[in-house]
């Protein structure tokens, strides 16, 4: 465990780094003046920044963007709600969307509403994991990313899911068991990689949306006789973390390069 944390650490700031610059930089084309996104190109002051050419190596452009952006400008960033940067056209971004069985409005990325009523639910997480069918995974998870990404070209969500809920499930007065596929390590893990797939899509270079695995790690217990998990020091061996609870998380961090959130 100790030597496998810095590589997820590394892993996770530049994926977390890549899909900023993917939500900055990428254009949706169905929304019209794009006005909600950084890079507008009705503004004059912002549109000619390198970081805005869509025709630089997206290297440069990360190069030019950080090499503006000023260290207390920079801690604005680093929460879920990532604040605006108006002097260089960067709208705030919102990182916290939810998608365990279709796009949610729990995230507070996400509204529905107007031309987005609803989106699709499919049933709980515990039910189609009971099909141990990884196929139907990655197809649930190919659609929620269809309407993630229409829902986001409308404006109306994010390109950063917390999703999905791979803590495995260890005693049901957790009361989150709905949520995951269950207490096997090695089934949740299949899931786990089929469903990011879904989300992700298979590009190597572009993420369709990302996904973010939780909660990282011996986290699951919400709040309990006045215990809650942010106070909660989970007093847990290096064998169960190794074979049991991370196992899910391995399983698909390494292989499809996604994040993971505490
Ligand atoms: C598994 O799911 C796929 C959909 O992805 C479906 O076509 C197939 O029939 C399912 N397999 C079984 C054995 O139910
Ligand atoms: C993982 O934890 C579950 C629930 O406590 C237990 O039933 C299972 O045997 C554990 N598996 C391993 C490999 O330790």
């Amino acid at each position: 465990m100790a030597t496998s944390m810095p590589a997820i650490i590394k892993l996770c700031s530049l994926l977390l780094l890549l899909v900023l610059v993917w939500g900055v930089f990428e254009q949706p084309k169905t929304c019209e003046g794009g006005e909600s996104f950084a890079c507008n190109p009705k503004d004059a002051a912002t549109k000619d920044l390198p970081f805005c050419r869509a025709t630089l190596p997206v290297q440069d452009r990360v190069r030019d963007l950080l090499g503006r952006l000023t260290l207390q400008e920079k801690v604005k960033l680093l929460v879920n709600t990532a604040l605006p940067v108006p002097r260089l056209g960067i709208k705030g971004y919102e990182w916290w969307s939810e998608a365990l069985h279709g796009v949610s409005n729990v995230g507070p990325g996400t509204k529905f509403g107007g031309v987005f009523p609803g989106a699709t639910s499919f049933p709980q997480v515990i039910t189609t994991a009971a099909s141990f069918n990884a196929s139907l995974w990655e197809a649930i998870g190919r659609v929620v990313s269809d309407e993630a990404r229409a829902m986001y070209n409308g404006g109306v969500a994010g390109l950063t899911y917390w999703s999905p809920n791979v803590n495995i499930l260890r005693d049901p007065r957790w009361g989150r068991a709905q949520e995951t596929p269950g207490e096997d390590p090695t089934v949740v893990g299949r899931y786990a990689a089929s469903y990011v797939r879904g989300l992700q899509g298979d590009d190597s270079n572009r993420l369709k949306v990302a996904a973010c695995c939780k909660h990282f790690t011996a986290y699951d217990l919400d709040n309990w006789n006045g215990v809650d998990r942010f106070h909660f020091n989970a007093r847990v061996s290096t064998y169960t973390i190794a074979n049991n609870i991370t196992y899910a998380f391995m399983e698909y961090s390494y292989v499809h390069k996604a994040s993971l959130t505490g």
